[in-house]
């Protein structure tokens, strides 16, 4: 059996309120997923919501929910916003699942019979609002506490701990030995420069169940639940095993008992490529690997890490109400609009900000009068000059072609999604200059430039149909309609359509209808 390429998002806090961050990293994953379909591998896409620690039980409280039910309800309204974002995501995890439960309590019981877990009395400041326990490096210079940590209390408490020695070292030779594990290179050095300079501290990995009563259950000493983060980073390896991963469970020999699998048996694991915000490294590219290491699990290929957005240069939060709602730029704009903004603006690795004068500006110039206009006026005067059908085969713009697919395609196959997309851009920029300078307007006039009018005519319609293949990663709403309107059968998802030649000399083309239509403020 094959191993599917498998790429997950971060889980999604359930109480947080989905903006364009979340938005972002789903799209970046979406676009992965897409293009490695579309090169011919078998993927599998995992995103999902975390559901477990103090702020949703907090939040439950307040609503007078159970936790469980208050989850439910907001796990619903994720998996309606991943929809709408028109996520291929094969699927999506909650980790209040059993599925996932049982391969965290599986790990916890090995780590335990090893000898890596360990409990001891902890006395430290804790911030209730992050569910964490502070050191003195966190204090701000004149000894205080930051707001953004809450409510800081002294709080002593036993609790489990996973010991990290041994474990530094190995994982510095590795990130030096696997130059791709960490991306970009800037993430990578942070990481590395973190891991050389600091020690690590044995990580606390349980929460008392009195204090904190949402989480999975220590299987080994029921008074305590897991930490989230253990929690939550485990979902990465719980959903593989649970697709009946064999070679993933049989790390967690004498510890699991295989259930039954819904969907047949599964190759996912190891991950290609996590896909995560800048906050979250550490968890990742540190405590991750250890965690799979230290339960005889291999490491994921890559971790790949972009960078937040701002609007307005201003951080979004929900309580200053500065934040990109997707849902209503989808709305107003499409799907495709959000996803060529995002995709165009940043490269994987920088940070954005979001404007809406330069969100419209990129619609107007790039899609309506670029791309749009591109397909719009070849496919017009196809219909107006040849009455729809297409003309003899020729190669105008194909060697344009070749190269931008040739091309595009390595860019996409190490993950470049900025410059395979200004790549593609480059020939709808080429193709409205050939527009320009074959002027086909004036060929039509005259009846001895019928076979050069019908060239131009191939080359343009043929090349439209070559960027609806190259897109559709990128925009398959958009794609899709290019086809549509050549009146092409199926979908433009395999890159090997690419190839030129694929539209047929005498066949019809459909309706033509702009794909950005313009709008009036
Ligand atoms: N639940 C944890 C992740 C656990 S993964 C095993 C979490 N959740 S989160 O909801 O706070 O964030 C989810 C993802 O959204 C993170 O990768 C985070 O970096 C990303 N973003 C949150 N705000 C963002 C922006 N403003 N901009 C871009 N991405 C941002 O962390």
């Amino acid at each position: 059996m094959n191993k599917r390429f498998f790429i997950t998002t971060a889980i999604d806090y359930v109480n947080g309120q989905p903006h364009l961050g979340h938005a972002y990293e789903k799209i970046l994953a979406d676009v992965i997923a897409r293009a490695r379909r579309s090169l011919g591998q078998e993927v599998f896409f995992l995103t999902g919501v975390d559901e477990h620690g103090q702020k949703v039980q907090q939040a439950a409280q307040a609503r007078g929910l159970s936790p469980q039910a208050y989850c439910d309800e907001l796990a619903a309204e994720w998996r309606a916003f991943v929809k709408k974002l028109g996520i291929s995501n094969d699927d999506f995890v909650r980790t209040t699942e059993r599925r996932h439960q049982a391969v965290v309590q599986a790990v916890l019981n090995k780590l335990y019979a090893q000898g890596d877990l360990y409990k001891a009395p902890y006395r430290g400041w804790y911030s209730w609002k992050e569910e964490t326990f502070l050191t003195d490096k966190d204090r701000e210079p004149d000894g205080s506490w930051h707001p953004r940590w809450g409510e800081v209390r002294e709080l002593v408490e036993d609790n489990w701990y996973f010991r990290m020695a041994g474990h530094q070292s190995w994982l510095i030779e590795y990130i030096e030995a696997h130059p791709e594990f960490v991306r970009p290179e800037t993430r990578r050095n942070e990481v590395l420069g973190f891991l050389k300079t600091r020690e690590l501290e044995d990580l606390c990995i349980s929460r008392p169940a009195a204090r904190l009563s949402w989480g999975i259950p220590i299987p080994f000493d029921p008074d305590y639940v897991c930490y989230v983060w253990f929690d939550a980073l485990m979902n990465y390896f719980s959903i593989p095993v649970a697709h009946g991963d064999r070679d993933a469970a049989a790390a967690l020999k004498g510890f699991y008992e295989p259930g039954s699998v819904r969907d047949g048996e599964m190759k996912l694991w190891p991950a290609d490529v996590h896909v995560i915000g800048k906050d979250i490294v550490r968890f990742h590219a540190i405590y991750w690997p250890i965690m799979l290491r230290a339960a005889g699990v291999p490491l994921p290929a890559q971790v790949l890490v972009h960078g937040w957005w701002q609007k307005d240069g201003a951080p979004m939060s929900k309580t200053t109400g500065n934040v990109v709602d997707p849902v209503a730029v989808i709305e107003a704009w499409g799907a495709d609009a959000l996803r060529y903004y995002v995709l165009r603006e940043l490269d994987v690795g920088a940070d954005g900000n979001w404007t809406d004068a330069g969100f419209k500006a990129r619609y107007t110039a790039e899609l309506a009068n670029e791309l749009g206009n591109l397909v719009n006026r070849s496919l017009s005067m196809l219909r107006r000059y040849r009455g729809g059908v297409v003309p003899a085969r020729s190669e105008e713009l194909a060697a344009e072609a070749r190269q931008v697919s040739r091309e595009s395609r390595e860019l996409l196959e190490q993950n470049q999604l900025q410059p395979a997309l200004l790549k593609i851009w480059s020939l709808v920029t080429r193709a409205n200059q050939f527009v320009d300078q074959t002027a086909p307007f004036k060929l039509a006039k005259d009846p001895a430039q019928a076979q050069r009018l019908d060239a131009v005519l191939y080359g343009l319609a043929e090349t439209c149909r070559v960027l609806a293949v190259l897109l559709w990663p990128f925009l398959p709403e958009t794609a899709t309609k290019i086809y549509a309107q050549l009146a092409l059968e199926g979908s433009p998802n395999r890159f090997a359509a690419a190839d030129w030649g694929g539209l047929p000399p005498g066949h019809r083309i459909g309706e033509i209808t702009p794909l950005f239509p313009r709008k009036d403020d």
